[in-house]
Order: structure tokens, then C-alpha cells, then sequence
């Protein structure tokens, strides 16, 4: 029989999830639009048309979700604070005060029920208002999210001991801003570089102020998308060319976080457009973080491609390992990432903030949900996790995307993450054969490896 994979006593387990992809009640109590709102409103934008006005509701929904996470066994639960519920001009002048006490109830009841709370203050899901005023490529947003996460600080500080400041930067610009296939919806590289460079500002200027506003000693981090990147060949254009998609994708947040300063292969290519910077920039980004967090789904493989401007490369989809709905499954991709990481930047601890798996997901006969897919990915991802701490590597808790199948950005209702089913038109929820297989791992701190989708 093989060895049971075990973790370390106080492994934190959990599940994630964030405002707009789960809460629904868009103009409920009081809250203000956020682009989100503005852009799944926009005819052409979402697949289907579909919107999270509703969401899976947990708006309405969250003690029984809370519930359901209790008896999965879940040690921690990480979800987002909508900013524009509890600003809904974006400034501190404007506070919500029935958006406030939604996340003020949330945390009571998690801690309630011996769940740890690990807000996100922002994950994508910017108020319009601030947008209307050139949102994140502007110093003024970044400056005015410092001050939010002061005040959500001193709101929830005595109860709440772990934040993460910004999810997936990156995206966030490049998704945003540049490809246009998320909100804002701009294609436009300086407003992308801008975005990364506030966002990263604003970021630094959080961890200062919740660490100054808590009650008690606060841990803060920040969720990144990283990718270990591969070159297609090992011709010397691909290996050139995944140096630069590796100075673009994950250098560009670690080098000024961990650093402070941006890496020199991504200066070469986009200094010039790089917004006005003022001296302390650099300083206040690399403020020390408590721990990174590491949202990892697949790897990167990257061709040279001269004709595409600035960058010259191209992603490729490599053949040879499975699919999910939407990435190549690769999960030795998160032990070289996470030893990779440890070797370039020596994070001092790590927490694995997103892993999971879209999978078409359907109740069967007897309205059981067996997703043994999910189950192979996340035990597989585990397994390198576990190999990755082995080898010395600072994880301290490992944090599945997501808790309930959600509202999948510009895929609308197509893809399902969840550990529990959700059924979008009555909301009922039905916890998937993974989320079993999960709570086990949780009560045992490890698992047994078994072939759940492999023929033996
Ligand atoms: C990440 C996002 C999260 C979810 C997963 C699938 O990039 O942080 O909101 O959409 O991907």
C-alpha cells in the first residue's frame, strides 16, 4: 500500500472564494456598483450573457454556507470584501454601514464556529466610482485602498488576525486592462503597467496601515497567480522567450515585493511606460509581508513568436497530459514553483491561497456529485506540496479554489471549482464526493495516494 501523505499538525486546510463570485445582491443595502457590475451588464462581455447580480446568493446564504464549512472541517475560510459594499464611493467618507456589518456578522459566526476568517480586501472588484476617476491607473485609487484597508482594519482587527491586501495583481492589470476580456475592459498596455505598478503601491500601503489599525499583531499577505514557466523547445529563442514571460509574469510582482525593485529583463522592455513614480514607491512595496500567498492552477509554456509586439512569444498548450475545462493539468508545475520561489526569494511562509480544478460537474441518478477528477487533482497537487515542504519549503496551509462552484468571471455558470455543487437556479448546494474526500484529509491531516480516474 503506498506511505499516507501526511502535514504537519497545525496545517491550516481551508477554502476560498471571493465577493463578486459568490454574493449576488448587486444594489442591495446600500452597496454601490462596482466594474464588475458595469461590465457583466454589458452586453458581449460575460458567456451567456450571465451576470453575479445573484450569484449563488451568499449575500442571504452565508450561515448555511458557514454550515457546510463546518462540517467539511474547514480551519480556515478565505473570501473578499466587496469594496463598494462598504464604500460605495470607494472613500472612507462614504461607509455603508449595513455593507459593513455584513463582513462584521461573517467573521463573528466563522469564529463561531472555530473557522478562521482570511479576508481578501480586494479581488478585482473595483467600485465604479473610483474607476469613473481612472481607478487603478491612478496613485489616487492606490492611496485611497490603503485607506479602506485601515478602516476594514480597525472594523475587524480585534477579531481578525490574517489579511490578504490584493488577489492576482497581475490579472487583474493584464486581464483588465490590456487583453479587455475582463472589467474594466480597456486594451491598453500604459493603463495595464499602470495598474500593475498602484496595484502593487496600494498593496504596500495596506500592510502598513491594517499592521498600524489592528488591535492585535496582524499577519498580511498578498495572492499571486504564479506559473512555473517552461520554454517549448530548448531552442535558444523558446528559452529567451520564457525568460522574458517569467520577468512578466511572476518576476514582475515578486522582484518589487520581495526585492523592491522590478526586474531588469521587464525594464528593458516597459520602462517607458511606467507611470510617474515617486521615491518611496519601491520602499513601501516592499514593505515585509508575513506570508505569500500562492494561487497556482497550471504552468506556463511559452514559444518565441517575433511578430507579437513588446513580448514576441506565445503560450502553447502542450500535448501529452490531460485537460481540465480550462488548463493543462500539471501538478509537479507546483513543486518548482514553490522551490523556485523558496530559492529566488526565501519567503519567510507560504500559504497556498487557490488550487482547484474546473470540471463539468453533474448530479448523477442519485444526486450525488462524484468529481473524482477533483479529487486526482487535488490529491496530486497535495502529493507535490507535501514534497515541497520535504525539500524545505515555508508552506503553512493549503487553501482549495473554491469552496462552491461560483460565478467564473467572463465564463459566467460554464465552469464548476467547487468542492460543494451548487445548483444556480435554486441554490441548493450538495457537497461533491471532493469535498468528502477533502474533510477526510482535513480529520486525518493527510491521505492515503489512490487512483481515482486512472486505470490501475
Ligand atoms: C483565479 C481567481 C479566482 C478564480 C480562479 C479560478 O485567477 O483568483 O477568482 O476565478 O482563478
Amino acid at each position: 500500500m503506498a506511505d499516507f501523505i501526511s502535514f504537519p499538525p497545525n496545517f491550516v486546510w481551508g477554502a476560498a472564494t471571493s465577493a463578486y463570485q459568490i454574493e449576488g445582491a448587486w444594489n442591495e443595502d446600500g452597496k454601490g456598483p462596482s466594474i464588475w457590475d458595469t461590465f457583466a451588464h454589458t452586453p458581449g462581455k460575460i458567456y451567456h450573457g450571465e451576470t453575479g447580480d445573484t450569484a449563488i446568493d451568499a449575500y442571504h446564504l452565508w450561515k448555511s454556507d458557514i454550515q457546510l464549512m463546518k462540517s467539511l472541517g474547514l480551519k480556515t475560510y478565505r473570501f473578499s470584501i466587496a469594496w463598494s459594499r462598504v464604500l460605495p464611493s470607494g472613500r472612507i467618507q462614504s461607509i455603508n454601514p449595513v455593507g459593513l456589518d455584513y463582513y462584521d456578522r461573517l467573521v463573528d459566526e466563522l469564529l463561531a464556529n472555530g473557522i478562521q476568517p482570511l479576508p481578501t480586501l480586494f479581488h478585482y472588484d473595483l467600485p465604479q466610482a473610483l474607476q469613473d476617476e481612472g481607478g487603478f491607473a491612478t496613485r489616487e485609487t492606490a492611496c485611497l485602498f490603503g485607506e479602506y484597508a485601515g478602516l476594514i482594519a480597525r472594523k475587524l482587527g480585534d477579531r481578525v488576525s490574517s489579511w490578504i491586501t490584493i488577489n492576482e495583481p497581475m490579472v487583474f492589470a493584464a486581464n483588465g486592462h490590456l487583453s479587455g476580456e475582463h472589467a474594466p475592459g480597456f486594451k491598453d498596455i500604459q493603463a495595464a503597467i499602470a495598474a500593475v505598478h498602484f496595484q502593487l503601491l496600494a498593496h504596500g500601503l495596506a500592510a502598513q496601515n491594517i499592521r498600524a489599525a489592528s488591535k492585535q499583531p496582524a499577519s498580511v499577505g498578498i495572492a499571486l497567480n504564479l506559473s512555473p514557466v517552461y520554454p517549448a523547445s530548448q531552442s535558444e529563442e523558446d528559452i529567451q522567450a520564457a525568460i522574458r514571460y517569467d520577468g512578466l509574469q511572476n518576476r514582475s510582482m515578486l522582484d518589487p515585493i520581495f526585492r523592491g525593485s522590478y526586474p531588469q529583463e521587464l525594464l528593458e522592455l516597459v520602462a517607458f511606460l511606467l507611470p510617474p513614480m515617486e521615491n518611496d514607491d519601491l520602499k513601501i512595496i516592499s514593505t515585509p509581508i508575513d506570508f505569500l500567498g500562492v494561487n497556482y492552477y497550471t504552468r506556463s509554456v511559452v514559444r518565441s513568436e517575433p511578430g507579437v509586439p513588446f513580448v514576441e512569444l506565445t503560450l502553447v498548450n502542450p500535448e501529452g497530459n490531460p485537460y481540465s475545462q480550462m488548463w493543462e493539468i500539471f501538478p509537479e508545475g507546483i513543486y518548482n514553483l514553490l522551490l523556485g520561489l523558496q530559492k529566488d526569494y526565501h519567503p519567510a511562509n507560504i500559504f497556498i491561497t487557490e488550487n482547484g480544478v474546473p470540471v463539468a460537474d453533474a448530479p448523477d441518478f442519485d444526486g450525488k456529485v462524484r468529481d473524482d477528477r477533483r479529487i486526482q487533482y487535488l490529491q496530486d497537487h497535495l502529493i507535490q506540496v507535501q514534497r515541497a515542504m520535504q525539500a524545505g519549503v515555508p508552506v503553512s496551509g493549503y487553501l482549495v479554489w473554491s469552496l462552491l462552484d461560483n460565478f467564473e468571471w467572463a465564463l459566467g455558470y460554464l465552469t464548476r471549482f467547487g468542492l460543494v455543487y451548487v445548483d444556480f437556479e435554486t441554490q441548493k448546494r450538495t457537497i461533491k464526493a471532493s469535498g468528502s474526500w477533502f474533510s477526510k484529509v482535513i480529520a486525518a491531516n493527510g491521505f492515503i495516494p489512490a487512483n481515482y480516474t486512472k486505470e490501475p
